[in-house]
């Protein structure tokens, strides 16, 4: 039996729109292996009922396929455990952790004919993004950087002292939806905004100095935007930042809220986002977690 865990991400983190991801310790993990014949998908933990209809629509199974075609390899039958605890549709990279641990569970079954940098490489051309498959893959603080379609990337390990907390409410919002209300084109202005942000951010965390963690990931190109899909978003995040949030952002594509908090700060802060969902009528979970530095794994 190959047993393969892949963390949950949040992209984005304000300014760095589709470069910047961390992986947070959240899991998704599968066990597999070959059978006589058939498919057989067995689901535990938080799961959509519609992925359970048919393995082929399963993105993990597809992720499966994708390397098995890759190796010319058509197995008999395949029994797969998916144990899920990221949450669907939620902005915490639930699709990437599904194809990277599909792409990771095949290639270990077929006796690890590819490079990792090659699973990357097909994981990224799946998901279409690369801020969440980067980091689910390397662990930590990952910037994705995409040039004549390779993808290239850096890790960065963020300060131990960082905690996480993230509001998930209790309304799904597909990625294609919220991506349909950004902008075709940005001013010259806006685009160095965020780039500063982005860079102070980014060295901030590397830094662990946490002084301006709510400037820099105050984003204004796409949050604005983004916001009409989140009842109550700026009370949401203002009331996170009094409570002392060391910043705030939107969890990728959404819906989440993403606050990062000093060690200790997480429940109090967490109650405090919770309060200020419910005040508009959503009720959220509440997730106190901090950033995984090692990406996906074998265990
Ligand atoms: N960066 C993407 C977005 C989400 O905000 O649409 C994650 O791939």
């Amino acid at each position: 039996m190959i047993r393969v865990r892949a963390p949950a991400t949040t992209a984005n983190l304000g300014p760095g729109f589709d470069s910047l991801g961390m992986a947070l310790e959240l899991y998704l993990q599968v066990e597999a292996e070959f059978s006589q014949s058939g498919i057989e998908i067995v689901f535990s933990g938080v799961r959509d009922r519609s992925i359970m209809e048919s393995p082929q629509e399963n993105l993990l199974y597809k992720a499966m396929n994708f390397v098995f075609k890759q190796a010319r390899y058509s197995p008999s039958g395949l029994y797969i455990e998916i144990d899920n605890d990221i949450p669907i549709g939620k902005g915490l990279g639930s699709s990437a952790a599904a194809i990277v641990a599909g792409m990771f569970t095949a290639n270990r079954l077929i006796g690890d004919r590819f490079l990792p940098a090659e699973l990357l490489r097909w994981a990224v051309k799946m998901e279409g993004h690369a801020d969440n498959i980067v980091p689910s893959i390397t662990g930590g603080l990952a910037v994705a950087m995409i040039c004549e379609g390779e993808v290239y990337y850096q890790q960065v390990k963020p300060g131990s002292q960082l905690g996480v907390v993230v509001a998930v409410p209790d309304f799904i919002l597909p990625t294609e939806q919220s991506r349909a209300v950004l902008p075709q084109n940005i001013s010259l202005q806006a685009a160095v905004t965020n780039l500063q942000r982005a860079c102070f951010l980014l060295a901030s965390l590397q830094n662990g100095d946490f002084s301006n963690l709510a400037r820099a990931m105050d984003d204004i190109i796409y949050q604005p935007l983004r916001k009409v899909f989140i009842p109550g978003f700026d009370q949401i995040l203002h009331s996170a930042l009094e409570a002392g949030a060391l910043g705030v952002a939107l969890s990728g594509a959404g819906p989440s809220i993403l606050a990062f908090t000093a060690i200790g700060k997480e429940r109090d802060i967490g109650q405090v986002m919770e309060k200020a969902f419910n005040e508009v009528g959503v009720s959220v979970q509440i997730l106190c977690l901090k950033p995984d530095l090692q990406g996906v794994q074998y265990y």
